[in-house]
This record gives structure tokens, sequence and C-alpha cells, in this order.
């Protein structure tokens, strides 16, 4: 009995299997403002490990669970119409992690390519990869490629995995290519601007973070999109991300509504 009231409670607590892209008119969406929607969500999916522990798990029992929740959150994101989300799902630093928790993770990455490519192409997302992908297993690296090429002329939503990702690798990268480009003599010092850094960063394409999310407590931004997120809205949430539900995600879009952008100017308001 007992076993069946904690196998349900993590079943709740985890994530619903069952979820399916919500409509316009879905109770989940009452109360939107639709008007007032970020268009480039990006989020921070923390707190795998510390709620795999609290439940009496091993740590990689919370990145499993961590992948159900992407699926409902990415299902939530496209019955809101977002332009793009984009998840850090494995940082540049990550590799400092025990190494059985690297390969845990990395295989985790190569079965949900595997069980969820065909549905996301069905659903009309265009997945993409950022991040040093010639660091990841060459196998996976290969997968990436296949499922980027499958959904190349989808039209739905962007949805941008980094893994190998670090906003200070990522701007590095780009300062080279064009270093490389003034050094050929193809490129003028003076003609570098804003828009040629962004054509140079693996986001390119999308349009700047709206609003980031981070799970879990923590308050800070890990090298995440440092560039993109330059006048992103910031939602922090106590929720560890295997419980962060489509309704959690519908919170921090009604924060982000009440918020006044200014960019630098005056109030909207
Ligand atoms: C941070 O939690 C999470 C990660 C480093 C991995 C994120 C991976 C997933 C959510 C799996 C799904 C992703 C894909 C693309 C299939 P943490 O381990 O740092 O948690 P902690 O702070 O509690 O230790």
């Amino acid at each position: 009995m007992l076993k069946k009231i904690l196998g349900k409670a993590v079943t709740t607590l985890a994530g619903r299997d069952d979820f399916a892209i919500p409509e316009h008119d879905s109770p989940l969406f009452a109360g939107i403002d639709w008007d007032r929607l970020p268009r480039h969500v990006a989020v921070i999916m923390d707190g795998n490990g510390r709620w795999a522990k609290g439940q009496g798990m091993l740590r990689t029992a919370g990145h499993s669970a961590g992948v159900k929740t992407l699926k409902n959150i990415l299902k939530t994101a496209i019955g809101l119409q977002l332009d793009a989300l984009t998840v850090y799902a494995f940082s540049t630093e990550n590799w400092k992690r025990p190494e059985a928790e690297v390969d845990f993770l990395m295989n985790l990455f190569s079965e949900y390519l595997k069980k969820e490519l065909q549905e996301m192409h069905e659903d009309n997302v265009q997945i993409h990869f950022i991040g040093r992908l010639d660091g990841l297993p060459p196998s996976l690296q290969k997968q990436m490629r296949e499922a980027e090429e499958l959904m190349q002329n989808n039209t739905g939503v962007k949805f941008n995995v980094a893994a190998n990702y670090g906003g200070q690798d990522e701007l590095l990268r780009a300062v080279q290519q064009i270093a490389l480009a003034v050094k050929n003599g193809q490129l003028d010092p003076s003609a570098i601007d804003e828009a040629l850094i962004e054509k140079n960063l693996d986001t390119v394409g999308n349009l700047p973070v709206d609003l980031m999310i981070r799970t879990s407590g923590d308050k800070r931004l890990s090298n995440f999109l440092l560039w993109q997120a330059a006048y992103a809205e910031f939602y922090f949430t106590d929720v560890p991300w295997p419980e962060f539900s489509p309704e959690c995600f519908v919170d921090a879009m009604k924060d982000f509504a009440s918020r006044d952008r200014r960019f630098g100017g005056l109030t909207n308001k």
C-alpha cells in the first residue's frame, strides 16, 4: 500500500506521461495574455540530482525524470506558439562530473533522440543543437545532425538544445571566426557590428531571449546565452526541474506578462 502511494506520488511529482499539446482554449492557458507572451524562452533545467536524492534515488534517476518534464514543457511551448525554446542540457563545465554521470547523460540524450524524434517532427518542431558539438561522442553527433536535417523544413517552434555549450565558449568561437575573416582580408574591423557577431553565434536565426527561467532555487546564469540574454527577464523558481509542470511554465508566462520591459529606455506603462 505504502509503495503504491509513494509510487503514485513520485509519478505525480515527476510529470505526466500522457500530456498532449494543449489547445488554445485549454484550461491550462486560462488567464494568459496572448499579446504579452515571450517569443524566445530559455530554460536552465536545474535540480535533477537534488530532487532524485530527496526521493531516495540516484542522481541519474533525476535526469531521467527531467526528460519527461522536458517533453511536456516542449508540448506546452508548442501550444503557446512560442517562437523558440532553448534548453541547457549539458554545459562545457559539466564534464567535471563523475564519468558515470556524464556517460549516463550522453546515453540519455541519444535515447531521447531515438524515442522522441518522430513525434517532434510530427509536431512541426525545428530542432537545433548549440554548443561545441565536435566534443560530443561521434555517434551522438551523427544523431544530432540527422535530427536537424529531418526537421530543417519544419516551421513550428525552434527547439534549441544546448549540449557541450558555454556562453563564453560560443563568443570565443565567434571572435575566432571573425578574426579569421579579418586576417584573410575578407573583412574590415570597422565593419564588425552586433549583427555580425550574432551571425557568428550558434543561435543565428533566433530572436533574442525574452525570458530566462531557472528552476531549483539558484539565481545565476551559469554561462548560458550570455549575449542572447542581454535584455532577458529572469524568472527563478524553487521548483526542481523534474517537478516543473506545464502549470509552472504557464505561471512563468503570466509573470513575464506583468513585467515592464524598458530596454534601457523609459517605461511603456
Ligand atoms: C542540471 O541538474 C541538469 C543537467 C546538467 C542535465 C539536464 C538534462 C536533462 C534535464 C535531461 C533531459 C535533456 C535532454 C536534452 C534529453 P543537476 O544535475 O545539476 O541537479 P543538481 O543541481 O540538483 O545537482
